[in-house]
């Protein structure tokens, strides 16, 4: 498995990190299998699993439940659970409490939080715990009220600096990498050329030093709209909608299941049930 200081060192030497979302056993199975670098339980769980229209309902207990499905399937990955809306922001100790919950509960390897701010002496207390942490900028979901809903971050100069000043805060606190969300890509460079922690981008431009995507995203699982920045690498929902209805019509019409589907008594039980 990949650890923190592996993540620093593939920046070093212009290795590009690939992250994916998990939220289940064959999810994180299937981006273990692929190779990826780290998985992220993202609390994106919310509304691509779950059907919220926004994070902030997720719990730590929602987070936990998945994330330990999450390790069972990728038991040699580095996987990042992020921290729920709200259990890192009332105090240190609260801060603390929910992270051992998580590390403890799921078996994560790190914990992401959003944004900077109030949230700088969190993460400072958190790897002071021994916990690492990933940081999050840019779009922070989370907040998507204050910001007034999913929409580009740091689009004039002056907000670019403030969050390239946020990120040099985040990794001065202790953070092992920052994601960002949804902001020009000029900013992207900027982060990620101040920063000697790897930058990992969502809509943020090829000059991440590593890309994060949704699962159900990447492979067209659900029909949800996707945001401009997500490619669909496949497009499983219209094949598993076609299998559905495949199933439900063989059923009906009596050609599942078949023999080859089916167990037979032996010959002699078959008499005696019979006779
Ligand atoms: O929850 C999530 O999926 C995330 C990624 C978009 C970075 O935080
Ligand atoms: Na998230």
């Amino acid at each position: 498995m990949k650890t923190t200081t592996d993540f620093v060192k593939m920046k070093k030497n212009g290795e590009k990190i690939t992250m994916v979302t998990a939220y289940d056993f064959p999810s994180a199975k299937a981006a273990e299998e692929a190779d990826t670098d780290m998985i992220l339980v993202g609390d994106s769980l919310g509304m691509v699993v779950l059907g919220y229209d926004s994070t902030v309902p997720v719990t730590i207990d929602d987070m936990v439940h998945h994330a330990k499905a999450v390790r069972r399937g990728a038991p040699n990955t580095f996987v990042v659970v992020d921290m729920p809306f709200m259990t890192y922001h009332l105090s240190r100790e609260e801060t603390l409490r929910s992270a051992a919950r998580i590390m403890q509960e799921s078996g994560a390897d790190a914990v992401k939080v959003e944004g900077a701010g109030g949230v700088i002496p969190m993460i400072e207390a958190l790897v002071e715990s021994g916990i690492p942490v990933m940081a999050h900028l840019g779009l922070t979901p989370q907040s998507a009220g204050v910001l007034g809903g999913f929409k580009v971050q740091a689009k004039t100069a002056e907000q670019g600096k403030q969050l390239i000043l946020d990120s040099i805060a985040c990794e001065k606190a202790g953070a092992f990498s920052i994601v960002l969300e949804c902001i020009p890509q000029q900013i992207t460079e900027k982060v990620s050329a101040e920063c000697q922690i790897p930058t990992v981008g969502i809509g943020a431009g090829v000059q991440a030093d590593g890309q994060v995507l949704v699962y159900h995203d990447l492979i067209g699982y659900g029909d949800h709209r996707v945001p401009k920045f997500v490619k669909k690498y496949t497009d499983v929902y219209p094949e598993i909608i076609h299998a559905i209805k495949k199933y439900n019509a063989e059923v009906k019409n009596h050609e599942f299941p078949t023999p080859s589907h089916s167990f037979n008594l032996k010959e002699e039980e078959r008499i005696s049930l019979y006779g």
